[in-house]
């Protein structure tokens, strides 16, 4: 299965085939995603089978913008002792449905606002200059370990206040949790595949208990930091509890670098691999933003979510029994041609352009200011500093070989004198 994922970069029809291919194994994907069931794959599927059936829609609109029968909690619908008992989904707001889920982000809001974005900007451009420069010296650029991942992950560990020093930490948790779903699907015995469930789970335990520490030293001692503000923040009198505070940092030092990571990555090849985008986007720098939108809708970085149904619905003539899971492929809705006229070519102009790779409604992505601003910045540096951006023809793009997620692993640049 990994090598169809697994594609040497050739230009920009490798890119599309790959995202198209995640698209179209959409049903498939559900396989991966609940690969977490012990047992070998033949044995989870007749299990699933037992208790319920899959259901894989691009059909968005009903789905996301009705979260009473498209429930966000996906975790319920797991058998019981896939996770340990102990490890409590409170405050993980991607999993939490109204009216808690409005309580929460209110107060979450509160703590991350724009302005706490907004003053981000010079410290992202010093970064990512300080990150070009040591990649210089070494005299390679690989873009996804020298700038890509370390600019996000630096950035949101300084907000949230924890020491970047531990930055391989959260690499090694954030590779446990994210791409646990890539490997399981390489994984044949269920000996390897408890083995993987156990070390994300150790992750889980492990970042919990960082994260635990510093939200209680914040109580303790303040900060002018966003820990120190998700444990003073208040609504209509009330606080966040300890373990809500620290699942919703964990959400925010997962899903605050991942995705962005992905999208630079996706922008680069962009740049690389479309004819004339990238001397366009030097020649005019207000034309960035535009480029990053038309990457996130054509290459979406998280290319599906998933939700399960509260009670029987019907789904475009098709009917979904209570208690079923539901994949929403934004990276499909992000095609439809009713909403995307030509909706395979790369266009910057669009306007507007209505993609959903940050998701739509209640869930809407609430780091996607923060997101913006660091691929507004990035980019526009690498095009001042790297002329022309070109990937390396000796050394191979890989891709991350799961398909709801799109993005690069690896990409080497060529780096002209
Ligand atoms: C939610 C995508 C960057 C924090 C979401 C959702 C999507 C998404 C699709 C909706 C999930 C759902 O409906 O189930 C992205 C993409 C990003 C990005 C494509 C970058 C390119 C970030 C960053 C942060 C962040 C930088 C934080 C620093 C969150 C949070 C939620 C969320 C907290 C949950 C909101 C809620 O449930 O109310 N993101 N995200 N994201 N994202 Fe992002």
């Amino acid at each position: 299965r990994e090598h169809r994922y697994r594609v040497v970069h050739g230009g920009w029809e490798h890119v599309l085939r790959v995202q198209l291919a995640g698209v179209r194994l959409g049903v498939e994907a559900l396989d991966f995603g609940l690969s977490v069931l012990p047992g070998d794959r033949a044995e989870q599927r007749a299990r699933l089978r037992e208790t319920r059936d899959l259901f894989a829609f691009t059909e968005y609109d009903g789905v996301l913008a009705d979260p009473g029968t498209y429930s966000s909690d996906t975790v319920r619908l797991l058998p019981p002792g896939v996770l340990p008992e102990e490890l409590s989904m409170e405050g993980f707001i991607t999993q939490i449905d109204p009216p808690a889920h409005g309580k929460l982000r209110k107060l979450v809001s509160s703590a991350f606002t724009r302005k706490v974005v907004a003053d981000l900007e010079p410290r992202i451009a010093a970064l990512t200059q300080e990150l070009l420069d040591a990649a210089r010296e070494r005299g390679r650029l690989e873009l996804v370990a020298d700038l890509a991942h370390p600019l996000p992950v630096i950035v949101i560990a300084e907000l949230l206040g924890v020491p970047v020093g531990d930055r391989e930490l959260f690499k090694r948790w954030a590779d446990a949790l994210f791409e646990r779903d890539a490997q399981l699907s390489v994984t044949d015995t269920g000996l390897e595949r408890q083995a993987l469930v156990e070390s994300s789970t150790r992750a889980w335990r492990e970042m919990a208990a960082y994260l635990g520490g510093h939200a209680a030293e914040r109580r303790r001692r303040p900060r002018a930091d966003l820990l120190t503000r998700l444990v003073e923040a208040e609504v209509d009198g009330e606080r966040l509890p300890d373990v809500q505070v620290v699942n919703f940092a964990m959400v925010l030092l997962l899903a605050g670098h991942i995705t962005t990571t992905m999208l630079l990555g996706n922008t680069v090849l962009c740049l690389d691999a479309l004819p004339g985008q990238q001397e366009r986007a030097r020649a005019d720098r207000a034309t960035v933003p535009a480029v990053i939108e038309e990457s996130l809708r054509l290459l979406t970085p998280f290319a599906a979510v998933a939700r399960s149904t509260t009670r029987e619905s019907e789904l475009g003539g098709v009917t979904i029994p209570a208690d079923s899971y539901v994949m929403v492929w934004l990276a499909a809705a992000n095609r439809d041609p009713r909403a995307f006229p030509g909706p395979e070519t790369f266009d910057p102009g669009r306007d507007p352009n209505p993609h959903l790779a940050f998701g739509r409604g209640i869930h809407f992505c609430l780091g996607a200011p923060l997101a913006r601003l660091e691929e507004r910045v990035a980019p526009g540096i690498l095009l001042d500093r790297i002329n022309p951006i070109r990937t390396d023809p000796e050394d191979p793009v890989l891709f991350i070989p799961t398909p709801t997620m799109t993005g690069v692993r690896r990409l080497p640049l060529t780096w002209p004198p």
